[in-house]
């Protein structure tokens, strides 16, 4: 999607270049709310049970919805018997491709800026079924349990046709070129594979990660009514107006017929957007004339929500003895459904993460009958970084240097595939900063050698890296009030918050512009009907608001200047002369000179001002190579009876700019690394391999970290500002789960001798 967006972009000559727009003033000062701690402001209404969550609105008269899931990966439903779940107390409907409405199939994400539908495929419209658990029926009740009920007594058979549900089937069908936004995976600088063939060390690795399912602590719900020819959906989504478009076009709506709202969202990690039941529960809801209640069960995420897809990886590293890489060789495949837009593109971390002369990268896929896959958290990075960073580890046995020295020795002084200069790259600083904070000078360079009685102790470290976007079309609306002498401030902005602080990010940010506590600023957010369009992906939220707040606050003090006019102390000041601070608009290099916002208003007999503008278009990725960088430190304790591994600490250091709020980015960084260590250890989604059916949709079964699993972790940071962002700001939503599976295996090597390349680390590979 960026990059599609990208391409319609002309580069400014170099003369009249503004890197990421209008340079910011708070990227050279620091000192007030950018940088200081806050915390949420929806904080205590979540703590209060006050914050209303998708599935907590309600409505008049209102059903509640319960799917049942195809049994079957491939093949149609021959017939349904629903007589006994249609007598069954309470049921108001059951909805099936019978009876269902029309509607058109929704825009597959990435067909277009605002498409976000999940696949290719029409829902309810027909008898087919493409994977097992499929939604093939909906029915409504008066309560979830009698809905539940009745949706356990519906009863289908198939007619199956041939599926394939194993890795191995999927490669013997053939692979294809693996493609992201309609631009192939693939690169190639110089000749890797001579190189690698003529280097004096190498290491030549297959490296496997299993699929994924999201697990946000809130499972998806909506809660949908008609009133007259207005669809309301009170959603949980991280991409609002782009789902209210795609939904408007399924139900051939004008986009203002649909209002979606999404204020408050527990987690989604790139899960919270349009998937099946949204599209049902407003099909049901309009066929029975009621509003409609849909929670997806955690096993209904399973079924319908789709995940992180499985890869094989291949990264094999050519170099000289002292270190310096001649070869890098990263590819290998990925499973996709016939119907999916999303591959896994594993090889975008390695781009720029080693300078070599001969560089191939490359992602190809394989097709399985199975849900869709989807965007989680770093989509690519994450389990890329697993196989690069774990070869580099490899490597720096083979040569016999510390892997630290190693990553240094190969820092390329550009980006070694688009041949870009770096924006900020600050990741040796990183390095220091860690290692010293780590002691990793404590570290044992000969693996097994350290013992705590049963426990094998090591160290390992891995570099993790996410690039910064900013994707176009943000807009801010800033309105100022005087009421009561007083000035309050509300930002409106389209974009989403699903739990990791945006909202609060937005309000320090325009506080700081506007030269107002935080406390007379309010922030509008998640909700359709406010002009503009973000999403909450590609970590570049934080940095696309600011450039709409950056705009939209020049644009006002444009605006009060006018206002302010020729009897103000600004008289004759230009807006670019002229910034804001105590309530107040005053010269830049001379604060003395100053005009309140009450008295410019005051004085033109208004109660209120209000601008819109958009954010300066995302230029600075046309001219710089941009990223977030960490360096990663991991102690584990592997159990020599039983196997067991145990993260005893862990410390990331990042280099992702100016950090806007310490306190949520904080969260935000331990987050994903524990998010990392689930992934290292234990997160696995088994397939029945006869059928396709996903076997754990459980917490129960499926295992995620929980707090005792979970070690001390510090975070530390460069806090070194890009010049090149709005705010000098990077994204930090997703590097923080990059490279910690990586540096979890390279613990393990180093605790015990061995080498597991099969993710996840369970204790069966240790024994
Ligand atoms: Mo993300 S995986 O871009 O929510």
């Amino acid at each position: 999607l960026m990059q599609g967006a990208l391409e319609k972009l002309v580069p400014l000559a170099p003369d009249s270049w503004i890197p990421g727009g209008v340079p910011d003033p708070l990227i050279a000062r620091k000192h007030g709310l950018i940088g200081s701690p806050v915390s949420r402001l929806d904080g205590a209404f979540k703590v209060q049970g006050q914050a209303p969550f998708a599935a907590e609105f309600r409505f008049d008269r209102m059903t509640y919805a319960a799917l049942a899931y195809a049994t079957v990966a491939r093949g149609r439903v021959a017939s349904i018997d629903s007589a006994a779940a249609e007598g069954a107390p309470g049921v108001v409907l059951v909805m099936t491709h019978r009876n269902a409405p029309r509607m058109n199939t929704p825009a597959v994400f990435g067909s277009s800026p605002s498409a976000v539908g999940p696949s290719d495929l029409p829902i309810f419209q027909d008898d087919r079924v493409h994977w097992n658990g499929q939604p093939i029926a909906c029915v409504l009740a008066e309560t979830q349990e009698q809905a539940d009920h009745a949706a356990s007594l519906l009863a289908f058979t198939y007619d199956e046709e041939p599926s394939t549900t194993t890795l191995e089937g999927a490669r013997a069908a053939g692979t294809e070129q693996g493609v992201m936004m309609g631009r192939p995976l693939l690169n190639k600088i110089g000749d890797a594979d001579a190189a690698l063939a003529a280097a004096p060390h190498s290491v030549d690795h297959l490296y496997r990660t299993p699929r994924h399912n999201h697990n946000a602590i809130e499972p998806h719900a909506a809660t949908i009514a008609w009133v007259d020819d207005q669809l309301h959906i009170h959603d949980a989504s991280q991409m609002v107006t782009q789902q209210a478009q795609t939904v408007a076009e399924v139900f051939d709506l004008k986009p203002d017929q649909v209002r979606l709202t999404s204020p408050y969202v527990g987690g989604g990690f790139g899960s919270k957007g349009l998937w099946d039941h949204q599209i049902i529960g407003a099909a049901a809801a309009k066929l029975c004339g009621r509003p409609v209640r849909i929670t997806l069960s955690r096993e209904g995420v399973y079924r319908v929500v789709g995940g992180r897809t499985l890869t094989e990886q291949r990264v094999a590293i050519g170099a000289q003895a002292d270190g310096a890489i001649d070869a890098l060789i990263h590819t290998g495949m990925a499973v996709m459904t016939p119907h999916n837009s999303m591959p896994e593109p594993f090889t975008l971390g390695t781009q720029s993460a080693y300078a070599s002369p001969n560089i191939t990268l490359q992602v190809k896929m394989a097709k399985m009958n199975m849900l869709a896959n989807t965007f989680m958290r770093a989509p690519g990075e994450a389990v890329g970084t697993f196989a690069l960073e774990s070869a580099i580890d490899e490597l720096a046995v083979e040569l016999g240097m510390d892997p630290i020295d190693l990553r240094l020795r190969n820092e390329p002084d550009r980006d070694p595939v688009s041949g870009l200069p770096f924006s900020s790259r600050n990741i040796a600083e990183a390095w220091r900063r860690g290692a010293e904070a780590f002691g990793w000078n404590e570290r044992s360079a000969t693996p097994g050698t350290r013992r705590d009685g049963e426990w094998q102790v090591g160290m390992g470290c891995a570099t993790g890296t996410y690039p910064y976007y900013r994707m176009p079309g943000a807009e801010a609306r800033i309105t100022l009030t005087l009421q009561d002498g007083a000035i309050h401030a509300k930002v409106e902005i389209a974009a989403a918050e699903m739990g990791m602080g945006t909202s609060t990010t937005t309000a320090i940010v325009a506080a700081e512009r506007l030269g107002l506590p935080i406390e007379q600023v309010e922030v509008a957010y998640g909700d359709s009907a406010i002009p503009g369009a973000i999403m909450a992906g590609g970590s570049q939220q934080t940095a696309a608001i600011g450039g709409a707040v950056i705009a939209a606050h020049n644009a006002l003090v444009a605006e009060l200047l006018k206002l302010a006019g020729n009897d103000s102390p600004l008289a004759g000041l230009s807006p670019d002369e002229v910034g804001s601070e105590g309530a107040a608009l005053c010269k830049l290099d001379d604060p003395g000179r100053r005009e309140s916002y009450a008295s410019i208003l005051g004085r033109a007999q208004r109660d209120q001002v209000s601008v819109t503008q958009a954010g300066s278009p995302p230029l600075e990725l046309m001219h710089w190579s941009m990223h977030s960088h960490s360096a990663l430190f991991c102690e584990v304790r592997v159990n020599a009876v039983t196997g067991e591994t145990r993260v005893g600490r862990f410390l990331g250091a990042f280099d992702c700019g100016r950090i806007l709020n310490p306190k949520t980015a904080r969260s935000q960084f331990r987050g994903g690394i524990i998010m990392g260590l689930g992934m290292a250890l234990m997160e696995e989604t088994q397939f029945d391999e006869r059928n396709g059916r996903i076997m754990n949709p459980s917490l129960a079964e499926y295992h995620v970290p929980v707090h005792l699993d979970v070690p001390e972790i510090d975070v530390i940071w460069t806090d070194i500002p890009d010049p090149h962002t709005p705010m000098g700001a990077h994204g930090i939503g997703e590097i923080g789960i990059t490279g910690v599976a990586a540096a979890v295996a390279n613990a393990v090597y180093n605790a015990t001798g061995r080498r597991v390349r099969d993710l996840p680390i369970t204790l069966d590979k240790l024994i």
